[in-house]
């Protein structure tokens, strides 16, 4: 469709009522773009809003922002571009966000009955036209200089997410590809750790996800959810 309220909340009504997993909706602009955090998402036309329903395992769901951001990166890579994954989902180009990632799941009596994976990619609009986003986001084509087709990106994209997602009962291999994209590894961060700030040195992943933050005095915390902050930088990739 060319524009809706949010592909995620369509996409849940599909789950919902038992869409098969692979189901797709994909949206040009949206109109109540979500973002994680209770954040909103600047979703105008020329960009790419899509949200697949997937139905992975429940022990291996806490590999989707590794699968999806992944899926991301391949589909750049194919255009050309070199892109960085920021712990645990943005993808970035030279610093900047240029894919941001929501994953949404249904419980059912404890049981994982679908997951929604939310992928929106900033293709052809001029970002600093929004002064909301100007200073750390950047699209495909301003990146590239020219427009691409959204349809070669969402082709990529889906092509990459089956590839991967294939893939999801294998941890290690989904965290290793993860983590040679990652640009957070070997920064300084700053990172919310239950409620308290953490300033550190991300040292790498560990085998369930976390972000592993070396602190000045030696010590470790696993960061397990949330957003961290890089200092001092723009971020890399
Ligand atoms: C974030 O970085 O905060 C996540 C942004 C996720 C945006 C995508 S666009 C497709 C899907 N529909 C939404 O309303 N949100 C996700």
């Amino acid at each position: 469709m060319a524009t809706t309220t949010s592909t995620q909340d369509i996409a849940t009504e599909l789950a919902k009522k038992a869409a098969p997993e692979g189901t797709v909706v994909i949206a040009g602009e949206q109109q109540s773009g979500r973002g994680r955090m209770g954040r909103s998402w600047l979703s105008p036309s020329g960009g790419l809003a899509t949200s697949i329903i997937l139905r992975p395992p429940l022990a291996c769901a806490y590999l989707l922002p590794a699968v999806s951001s992944v899926a991301v990166f391949r589909t750049l890579a194919n255009l050309g571009i070199h892109a960085g994954i920021k712990w645990p989902n943005d993808v970035l180009i030279e610093g900047k966000k240029a894919c941001g990632i929501l994953i949404e799941h249904g419980l059912t009596a404890g049981e994982l009955s679908y997951s929604i994976v939310g992928i929106g990619i900033n293709v052809n609009f001029d970002t600093g036209s929004y002064p909301e986003i100007a200073d750390i986001a950047t699209s495909l084509s301003v990146q590239l200089g020219h427009e691409v087709p959204v349809a070669e990106v969402a082709r990529h994209l889906y092509t990459e997410l089956e590839d991967i997602y294939i893939r999801i009962g294998e941890p290690s291999y989904i965290i290793k590809e993860w983590s040679q994209h990652m640009v957070t590894i070997g920064r300084r961060v700053s990172a919310d750790f239950y409620g308290n700030r953490i300033d550190g040195t991300a040292e790498g992943v560990n085998q369930q996800g976390n972000l592993v933050v070396r602190l000045a005095d030696g010590s470790a915390r696993e960061i397990v959810a949330g957003d961290v902050t890089i200092a001092n930088s723009n971020g890399g990739a």
